[in-house]
């Protein structure tokens, strides 16, 4: 039972836990951030929630101006929801509609091996198959699926996608780190590579930075390390530095210029009761007010030089393997005879950090961190040897 956020610190009724994981990766500067807070008590003030078709209000119009101020050029409108998952399912929507409404026979989505997007039933099925979703298989619909561009299969992916991008619709990527399946990271040049033969096939890139992201990779978006900007781009998670759900799905004006017609039924027909929730918005823009204001990227880079250190003992511990990191994140696989998502330890392994103050929950055996920017080198530390014990008890 959680009382109370404050920094990277969480209270609950069996003491204090320090959050590793940022809450499910949301919480970007630290728990209550005084800026967002007070713009949420701010707008809680003058307009709590308001229908936003045929209506706008000033905190979602300067969002979307501050938003597409900083994505990666070409994207120039903004379509907001309020989760990854849906901005994940509009990216699809857009991606469809924007050829039906060409006339143009293309409506494949092609993705990657190990990816996650989302739980709605689009994103479901462009995610990765499992246990987590076997159930509702019979309603997924099936996708181009490239095997994840591991070191030396890269080219493999790469052959892939040069045949299927020819009539998809859109490839979906998670940019340079796969997220729930597993912390699994691929190099800037082959994202920068798939990009390329999206755009020499006329296929869509959609990036799902839903957790990539508001700095977690180093940069604010990880697209930049690669130098390329989507057609689609998906940002949830962070865009309120955590506090409040919101989405937005970013497209260029081609994209939006095919749903722009008196003909209603090129209408990009997507809603939801919440859509721009006044307060939500105010957040995010209180969020990249923080962006431009305070030193955040000096922070992140700090904070990856200091993941980095403390991963040094790990390179050379024969309980773990895959030692990694990208930007504030770190991972590692501990060694157990049944690897994988369904890892026998995992239930037990969230136990045990729990009981010694520490919010962790790894996938299957992969351990990971990503904490929020606030977190302090000491208590970095105590994530550490949290982890470095655990290492003793069950590899
Ligand atoms: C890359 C990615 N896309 C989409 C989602 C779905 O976001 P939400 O849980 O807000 O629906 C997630 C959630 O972890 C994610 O990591």
């Amino acid at each position: 039972m959680v009382s109370r956020g404050e920094g990277a610190w969480l209270e609950t009724d069996k003491g204090r836990l320090l959050d590793a994981i940022s809450s499910w990766w949301v919480i970007t500067h630290g728990h209550r951030h005084p800026r967002i807070i007070e713009a949420i008590k701010r707008q809680a003030d003058e307009l709590d929630q308001v229908i936003f078709a045929g209506f706008t209000h000033q905190p979602a119009e300067d969002l979307a101006r501050a938003l597409i101020g900083i994505a990666p050029r070409r994207l120039s409108h903004v379509f907001y929801s309020d989760s990854g998952s849906t901005s994940v399912e509009v990216a699809l929507k857009m991606a469809l509609g924007f050829w039906k409404n060409q006339n143009k026979p293309r409506t494949r989505i092609i993705a990657l091996e190990h990816a996650y997007h989302g739980d709605t039933v689009g994103t479901m099925s462009a995610g990765a198959r499992g246990v987590y979703n076997a159930a509702y298989d019979p309603l997924l619909f099936d996708v181009v699926r490239l095997p994840f561009p591991s070191p030396g299969n890269e080219q493999q992916t790469l052959d892939m996608l040069k045949t299927a991008a020819k009539d998809a619709a859109a490839l979906l990527v998670e940019p340079l780190i796969l997220g729930a399946g597993g912390m699994l990271i691929y190099p800037p040049e082959v994202l920068r590579a798939l990009a390329t033969i999206c755009r020499r096939n006329g296929a869509l890139l959609i990036a799902d930075e839903v957790m990539t992201g508001f700095g977690r990779t180093g940069t604010l978006f990880a697209c930049k390390q690669a130098g390329i900007s989507p057609d689609i781009l998906c940002l949830a998670k962070g865009l309120t530095g955590g506090s409040l759900p919101l989405a937005a799905t970013l497209c260029t004006a081609e994209i939006f210029d095919a749903h722009y017609s008196t003909d209603r039924s090129h209408t990009f027909f997507h809603s939801s009761s919440f859509t721009a929730n006044p307060i939500a918005c105010a957040a995010a823009r209180a969020n990249l007010e923080i962006w431009r204001d305070e030193p955040v990227a000096e922070r992140i880079a700090a904070l990856g030089a200091l993941q980095e250190e403390r991963l040094a003992r790990f390179r050379t511990d024969q309980r773990f393997e895959n030692v990694r990191r990208l930007g504030t994140i770190t991972a590692l696989d501990l060694k157990v005879s049944d690897p994988g998502y369904l890892a026998g330890v995992t239930l037990e392994l969230t136990r045990f950090f729990q009981a010694r103050g520490l919010l962790l929950r790894p996938l299957g055996n992969t351990l990971y961190v990503m904490p929020p920017y606030c977190i302090t080198a000491g208590e970095l530390d105590l994530v550490y040897d949290g982890i470095a014990e655990a290492g003793q008890k069950f590899a």
